[in-house]
């Protein structure tokens, strides 16, 4: 099989590399890439994955591409190629393409669509409104005295949500995204939310149409420095199994969320198709769902991936075609922690083109996969192309042993002004 994946971070790193070990694959291509996805070859025959400098929401050339290469199945990575309907357009063309076509795409494209969805078929979330005017969403706020989470309605890179403590911040915040349009068109709606406390939890679920397969618990650190202060950034690292949840207790979260979820898809004519991934706050009275991504999470993915022991191919052939019902999804034991390594600046500013090195030595240790997320090959040396520049993750029968090894890594690399948290999966070790 020919293969075409989308996109050019850690998450299509380990993708690439998962996807690469199945003996159903011959040939493969990303669109644009990195360092590292260039780097890689498949298992089978030995062939080099071939990067095209093509960007992930170029549609028509991707399209093009494609209608030219032929490849038996696209995979696609990133949130914005989907909300903007890469799979209508690859399906209206004849071409097998893997993700939630744009209309499914909205429970991450539009978190107005989606809070709205969850109130309509009782799955357990905030206290919410959705609001046009920001005068009537004042009021709301101020009716949880200030406590919100206050978020525009589109996409915005992940970063249109402001958490707010008292009711002059909760205005402020609203100010600045309808009125100051903080977040440019993405803001002309905005949603709040109660503020929730508690632990949060990444949930991802393959979907196929009609039946949701849960995966294992993993837990984000979303806030660039240690003790989750700092600013709000991609994702700064991950590990897989989180032990807040026992085995019975996740399935009765999956439960609660994925079958109302499933009933109103099928209620409202919504055939997803890819991954639905929850954000969930295990809060006193429950678990509640934050927020719907609606592709794999980035670096959730890094984590999951190494413990997956299906074919990946075969998994996301039967998640397009409809026949999820009767695969099993086998997972290892062992537990999983990556450390993103961020360029110095992040998540503001920052420089590119820093010379990263060890990388080598890294390769050598065993249980170890450094994934590549902003990288470039410039004179034969892979540079820094990115905030979230690597993904360093380790593997093991536990989770102190895996935190070890992927920090153990970490050590033998280095780029000027490279930073990364010290703490990724500590609350787990507490
Ligand atoms: P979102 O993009 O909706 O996941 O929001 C980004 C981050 O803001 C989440 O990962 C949470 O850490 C935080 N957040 C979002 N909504 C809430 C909420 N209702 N209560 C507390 N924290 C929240
Ligand atoms: N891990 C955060 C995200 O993928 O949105």
């Amino acid at each position: 099989m020919k293969l075409l994946v989308i996109g050019s971070g850690g998450r299509e790193h380990a993708l690439v590399w998962k996807l690469a070990q199945s003996p159903l694959v011959t040939r493969m291509w990303c669109a644009p890439g990195n360092a590292g996805i260039a780097g890689e070859s498949i298992q089978k025959n030995g062939a080099a994955v071939e990067c095209v400098a093509i960007g992930a929401e170029d549609l028509a050339r991707l399209l093009k591409f494609a209608q030219e290469h032929r490849p038996d199945l696209t995979v696609v990575g990133p949130d914005n190629p989907l909300a903007a309907g890469i799979v209508d357009l690859f399906q209206k063309h004849g071409l097998k393409i893997w993700g939630p076509n744009q209309k499914a795409a909205q429970f991450e494209a539009s978190k107005a669509f989606a809070q709205d969805f969850m109130v309509r078929h009782g799955i357990p979330t905030a206290k919410s409104g959705t609001f046009s005017d920001p005068e009537a969403a004042k009021k709301f706020a101020a009716s949880l005295d200030g406590r919100c989470a206050v978020k525009a309605d589109g996409l915005a890179l992940g970063k249109g949500v402001l958490l707010t403590a008292s009711v002059r911040e909760a205005e402020q915040a609203v100010e600045e995204i309808m009125v100051g349009k903080a977040f440019g068109a993405a803001g002309q709606r905005i949603v709040i939310q109660e503020l929730l406390e508690g632990m949060e939890i990444s949930l991802h679920a393959l979907c196929d149409g009609t039946v949701a397969k849960l995966f294992p618990t993993s837990q984000d650190h979303k806030r660039a420095l240690d003790g989750d202060a700092g600013l709000n950034t991609g994702g700064m690292g991950t590990y897989s199994p989180a032990p807040f949840l026992s085995d019975a207790e996740l399935k009765s979260v999956g439960d609660a969320i994925l079958q109302p979820w499933l009933r109103g898809c099928a209620a409202e004519g919504i055939d997803f198709r890819g991954i639905i991934y929850p954000g969930v706050m295990l809060t006193k009275s429950g678990p509640k769902v934050l927020e719907f991504n609606a592709r794999f999470g980035d670096p959730e993915t890094q984590v999951y991936l190494p413990r997956l022991e299906n074919d990946l191919v075969e998994l996301l052939l039967a998640s397009v075609e409809g026949r999820l019902a009767n695969a099993e999804l086998k997972w290892s034991a062992n537990a999983c922690v990556c450390v993103v390594m961020a360029s110095g600046g992040y998540p503001g500013n920052y420089p590119k083109g820093k010379v990263i090195t060890g990388l080598d030595v890294a390769a050598k240790l065993p249980d170890t996969k450094v994934f590549h997320a902003g990288t470039a090959l410039k004179d034969g040396q892979v540079v820094t192309n990115g905030g979230r520049v690597l993904g360093v993750t380790a593997w093991a029968k536990d989770l102190k042993s895996a935190r070890a090894s992927a920090y153990a890594a970490v050590e033998v690399i280095h780029f000027e002004g490279a930073h990364w948290r010290r703490d990724i999966a500590a609350k787990a070790l507490r």
